[in-house]
């Protein structure tokens, strides 16, 4: 069975004073739920919230890591620095990332096996477009972002990893993919991995995102194949994000 997870994705919002605010009602919230819960705030906040969450269950990630391990890359961070702070997650190939900084298929792949190196499970997020969608070429689409990584580090590395399924056109705009839209696609990542290796397809947790509130949250999970949610601006509210995270483990649970 695969536990469910939550992940809040904070982009680039916050200050210090209202990660406080937000962590401490995550913290007395989050005590009871059956899914994991992981938040992943801006870099510069990431010291600050593994120390909060030093004694709470929910795990801290990073919204970007470097495929490199150290050296001279201006403003970049390097996987093993994430790990020195106590994260645990790293997302990678968001689709800002891809559209806005130009990330290639390749570039993910590299930093996915950086990251798995230096200890951290990553988030691969894949989705397509609104024209992509239209031309009916979804599936491609995803199964070419998929494969890149596939062929880059092999299946072997997706045990300890964690795919996000992010229509391009649901993200920050309150349109959400039908629960048989996400299924489909889900289905279709998993049946892309179990051609290469059946046992880590049926464990690899594949999450939803793209506009996950606290009143889509419960279809989307029941499906079968949706292992959870990577949610953005529903996670900046606490009360919101906690009652995904407990809709999460109620679907979840059998
Ligand atoms: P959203 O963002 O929930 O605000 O649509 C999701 C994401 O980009 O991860």
């Amino acid at each position: 069975m695969r536990r469910a997870l939550v992940a809040g994705n904070w982009k680039m919002n916050g200050s210090s004073e209202s990660i406080r605010t937000l962590l401490s009602g995550l913290v007395s919230g989050c005590q009871a739920t059956v899914a994991e819960v992981l938040v992943c705030p801006p870099s510069v906040y990431l010291a600050q919230v593994t120390q909060t969450l030093q004694e709470s269950p929910i795990a801290v990630g990073a919204q970007n890591v470097s495929e490199h391990s150290a050296g001279a890359y201006t403003g970049e961070v390097a996987p093993g620095m994430l790990i020195d702070l106590g994260c645990q997650y790293v997302i990678l190939g968001h689709s800002e990332r891809r559209a806005l900084y130009g990330e290639t298929d390749q570039q993910v792949a590299a930093k996915f096996s950086a990251a798995l190196e230096a200890g951290l499970k990553p988030i691969l997020c894949v989705g397509e477009t609104l024209e992509q969608r239209e031309q009916g070429v979804t599936l491609q689409v995803i199964g070419t972002q998929l494969q890149a990584v596939i062929d880059h580090c092999g299946i072997a590395a997706f045990a300890d990893a964690v795919i996000a399924y992010e229509p391009v056109w649901a993200i920050g705009t309150g349109k959400t993919a039908t629960a048989e839209q996400a299924q489909e696609v889900h289905l279709a990542i998993r049946q892309q991995l179990s051609q290469a290796d059946k046992s880590i397809a049926e464990g690899c947790r594949i999450l939803y995102g793209g506009s996950v509130n606290a009143a889509n949250a419960a279809e989307l999970f029941a499906k079968p194949d949706v292992d959870g949610g990577l949610v953005g601006g529903a996670s900046l509210k606490a009360d919101e994000f906690i009652t995904i995270c407990q809709v999460a483990g109620e679907e979840k649970t059998v």
